[in-house]
Protein backbone atom coordinates (compact mmCIF):
# COMPACT_ATOMS: atom_id res chain seq x y z
CA UNK A 1 0.00 0.00 0.00
CA UNK A 2 0.98 3.11 -0.75
CA UNK A 3 1.89 5.21 2.19
CA UNK A 4 0.54 9.03 2.77
CA UNK A 5 2.44 11.62 4.36
CA UNK A 6 1.37 14.92 5.30
CA UNK A 7 3.08 17.70 5.41
CA UNK A 8 2.16 20.86 7.50
CA UNK A 9 3.99 24.50 7.25
CA UNK A 10 3.62 26.52 10.37
CA UNK A 11 4.07 29.69 8.27
CA UNK A 12 2.07 31.17 6.12
CA UNK A 13 4.72 33.28 4.39
CA UNK A 14 4.91 33.08 0.75
CA UNK A 15 8.90 32.13 0.46
CA UNK A 16 8.79 30.45 4.10
CA UNK A 17 12.33 28.64 4.54
CA UNK A 18 9.83 25.77 6.35
CA UNK A 19 7.56 25.34 3.66
CA UNK A 20 10.66 25.14 1.32
CA UNK A 21 11.99 22.43 3.86
CA UNK A 22 8.96 20.27 3.58
CA UNK A 23 9.29 20.18 -0.51
CA UNK A 24 13.27 18.94 0.22
CA UNK A 25 11.72 15.91 2.51
CA UNK A 26 9.43 15.34 -0.10
CA UNK A 27 12.63 14.50 -2.40
CA UNK A 28 13.93 12.46 0.51
CA UNK A 29 10.28 10.01 0.46
CA UNK A 30 11.33 6.78 -1.19
CA UNK A 31 9.33 6.03 -4.57
CA UNK A 32 5.63 5.18 -3.55
CA UNK A 33 5.09 7.71 -1.12
CA UNK A 34 2.14 10.10 -1.97
CA UNK A 35 3.64 13.32 -0.08
CA UNK A 36 0.31 15.59 0.24
CA UNK A 37 1.24 19.35 2.09
CA UNK A 38 -1.68 20.86 3.81
CA UNK A 39 -2.06 24.28 3.53
CA UNK A 40 -5.35 25.33 5.06
CA UNK A 41 -4.18 26.60 8.38
CA UNK A 42 -4.98 30.56 7.77
CA UNK A 43 -8.71 29.23 6.74
CA UNK A 44 -9.16 27.47 9.92
CA UNK A 45 -11.92 29.23 12.11
CA UNK A 46 -10.65 30.20 15.68
CA UNK A 47 -10.64 27.05 17.85
CA UNK A 48 -14.18 27.17 20.36
CA UNK A 49 -14.85 24.50 22.48
CA UNK A 50 -18.29 25.68 22.63
CA UNK A 51 -19.06 24.31 18.78
CA UNK A 52 -16.23 21.47 18.96
CA UNK A 53 -18.11 18.14 19.16
CA UNK A 54 -21.29 19.45 17.96
CA UNK A 55 -21.39 17.81 14.79
CA UNK A 56 -23.80 19.91 12.98
CA UNK A 57 -21.56 23.24 13.60
CA UNK A 58 -18.28 21.78 12.97
CA UNK A 59 -16.85 24.03 10.03
CA UNK A 60 -16.30 22.34 6.75
CA UNK A 61 -12.64 23.64 6.88
CA UNK A 62 -12.19 22.13 10.61
CA UNK A 63 -13.63 18.66 8.75
CA UNK A 64 -11.10 19.02 5.81
CA UNK A 65 -8.12 19.34 8.24
CA UNK A 66 -9.45 16.67 10.38
CA UNK A 67 -9.90 14.31 7.19
CA UNK A 68 -6.01 15.47 6.00
CA UNK A 69 -4.54 14.44 8.88
CA UNK A 70 -6.80 10.87 9.58
CA UNK A 71 -6.19 9.74 6.05
CA UNK A 72 -2.44 10.52 6.57
CA UNK A 73 -0.22 7.70 7.61
CA UNK A 74 2.28 10.04 8.77
CA UNK A 75 2.85 13.39 9.61
CA UNK A 76 5.82 15.99 9.37
CA UNK A 77 5.49 19.52 10.98
CA UNK A 78 7.77 22.12 10.12
CA UNK A 79 7.39 25.21 12.09
CA UNK A 80 9.67 28.43 12.64
CA UNK A 81 9.27 30.01 15.97
CA UNK A 82 7.41 33.09 16.63
CA UNK A 83 8.43 34.90 20.06
CA UNK A 84 9.87 31.72 21.69
CA UNK A 85 6.30 30.07 20.76
CA UNK A 86 4.31 27.97 18.12
CA UNK A 87 2.29 30.25 15.79
CA UNK A 88 -0.86 30.63 16.62
CA UNK A 89 -2.51 29.33 13.32
CA UNK A 90 0.14 26.08 13.60
CA UNK A 91 -1.34 25.97 17.29
CA UNK A 92 -4.70 26.66 16.35
CA UNK A 93 -5.01 23.92 13.99
CA UNK A 94 -3.53 21.58 16.82
CA UNK A 95 -6.07 22.58 19.22
CA UNK A 96 -8.81 21.49 16.89
CA UNK A 97 -7.74 17.86 16.81
CA UNK A 98 -7.19 17.76 20.58
CA UNK A 99 -10.85 16.23 21.27
CA UNK A 100 -11.33 14.43 17.84
CA UNK A 101 -8.33 12.35 18.18
CA UNK A 102 -6.92 12.73 14.38
CA UNK A 103 -3.31 12.38 16.16
CA UNK A 104 -3.87 9.53 18.24
CA UNK A 105 -0.83 7.45 17.67
CA UNK A 106 0.19 9.50 14.71
CA UNK A 107 3.51 9.14 13.63
CA UNK A 108 4.57 12.35 13.24
CA UNK A 109 8.09 14.11 12.74
CA UNK A 110 8.79 17.59 14.06
CA UNK A 111 10.80 20.25 12.87
CA UNK A 112 12.16 23.47 13.80
CA UNK A 113 14.02 25.59 11.51
CA UNK A 114 15.19 29.31 12.44
CA UNK A 115 18.15 31.96 11.19
CA UNK A 116 19.33 31.69 14.67
CA UNK A 117 21.92 29.57 16.38
CA UNK A 118 19.28 27.59 18.70
CA UNK A 119 17.12 26.41 15.48
CA UNK A 120 13.89 27.46 17.12
CA UNK A 121 14.27 24.95 19.98
CA UNK A 122 11.70 26.48 22.45
CA UNK A 123 8.79 26.24 19.82
CA UNK A 124 10.03 22.70 18.87
CA UNK A 125 10.09 21.70 22.48
CA UNK A 126 6.31 23.32 22.81
CA UNK A 127 5.37 21.67 19.76
CA UNK A 128 6.35 18.38 20.94
CA UNK A 129 4.47 18.97 24.38
CA UNK A 130 1.55 19.30 22.81
CA UNK A 131 2.00 16.32 20.53
CA UNK A 132 2.82 14.29 23.43
CA UNK A 133 -0.27 15.31 24.99
CA UNK A 134 -2.34 14.66 22.27
CA UNK A 135 -0.50 10.96 22.21
CA UNK A 136 1.09 11.43 18.98
CA UNK A 137 4.04 8.75 18.27
CA UNK A 138 6.96 10.55 17.70
CA UNK A 139 9.39 8.87 16.84
CA UNK A 140 13.11 9.31 18.73
CA UNK A 141 15.47 10.63 15.85
CA UNK A 142 11.94 12.30 14.34
CA UNK A 143 12.58 15.70 15.76
CA UNK A 144 15.08 18.20 14.66
CA UNK A 145 15.74 22.12 15.52
CA UNK A 146 17.80 23.35 12.87
CA UNK A 147 20.23 26.52 12.93
CA UNK A 148 20.89 29.05 10.24
CA UNK A 149 17.76 27.60 7.99
CA UNK A 150 18.80 31.40 5.99
CA UNK A 151 22.19 29.74 5.03
CA UNK A 152 21.91 25.78 4.65
CA UNK A 153 18.48 26.24 2.23
CA UNK A 154 18.35 27.21 -1.39
CA UNK A 155 15.70 29.28 -3.15
CA UNK A 156 14.14 26.36 -4.94
CA UNK A 157 14.49 24.46 -1.31
CA UNK A 158 17.24 22.09 -1.69
CA UNK A 159 19.30 21.76 0.99
CA UNK A 160 23.42 20.73 0.16
CA UNK A 161 24.91 20.86 3.76
CA UNK A 162 25.76 17.50 3.91
CA UNK A 163 25.35 16.61 7.80
CA UNK A 164 22.14 18.59 7.51
CA UNK A 165 21.27 16.36 4.48
CA UNK A 166 22.08 13.06 6.81
CA UNK A 167 20.21 14.57 9.72
CA UNK A 168 17.23 15.20 7.32
CA UNK A 169 16.97 11.48 5.91
CA UNK A 170 17.38 9.71 9.36
CA UNK A 171 14.59 11.53 10.62
CA UNK A 172 12.71 10.42 7.32
CA UNK A 173 13.58 6.92 7.98
CA UNK A 174 12.96 7.14 11.66
CA UNK A 175 9.01 8.46 10.76
CA UNK A 176 8.81 5.79 7.83
CA UNK A 177 9.92 2.94 10.56
CA UNK A 178 7.60 4.20 12.72
CA UNK A 179 4.83 3.92 10.26
CA UNK A 180 5.86 0.18 8.73
CA UNK A 181 5.49 -1.11 12.60
CA UNK A 182 1.79 0.16 13.04
C1 LIG B 1 10.47 35.61 14.44
N1 LIG B 1 11.65 34.87 14.36
C2 LIG B 1 12.09 34.16 15.46
N2 LIG B 1 13.13 33.26 15.35
C3 LIG B 1 13.53 32.53 16.43
O1 LIG B 1 14.43 31.72 16.30
N3 LIG B 1 12.93 32.69 17.63
C4 LIG B 1 11.89 33.54 17.84
O2 LIG B 1 11.35 33.61 18.93
C5 LIG B 1 11.44 34.31 16.72
N4 LIG B 1 10.38 35.17 16.82
C6 LIG B 1 9.84 35.75 15.70
C7 LIG B 1 8.66 36.48 15.79
C8 LIG B 1 8.08 37.02 14.65
C9 LIG B 1 6.77 37.75 14.77
C10 LIG B 1 8.70 36.85 13.38
C11 LIG B 1 8.08 37.42 12.14
C12 LIG B 1 9.86 36.18 13.30
C13 LIG B 1 12.40 34.80 13.08
C14 LIG B 1 11.95 33.62 12.25
O3 LIG B 1 12.65 32.48 12.70
C15 LIG B 1 12.25 33.87 10.78
O4 LIG B 1 11.47 34.94 10.32
C16 LIG B 1 12.00 32.63 9.94
O5 LIG B 1 12.52 32.80 8.65
C17 LIG B 1 10.53 32.31 9.85
O6 LIG B 1 10.32 31.08 9.19
P1 LIG B 1 9.81 30.99 7.68
O7 LIG B 1 8.66 31.92 7.51
O8 LIG B 1 10.98 31.35 6.81
O9 LIG B 1 9.44 29.56 7.52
Amino acid sequence: RRYIILGISGSLRKRSSNTRLLSFIEQLLPEGTEFRQFDGLAALPHFNPDIDGVEAEVHDKVREWRLNVQEADAVVICTPEYARGVPGSLKNALDWVVSSGEFVSKPTAIISASPHADGGAAALASLKLTLTMMTADLPEHASLAIPYISKIIEQDGSVSEPHMVSLLCKLVRSLLQAVSSK
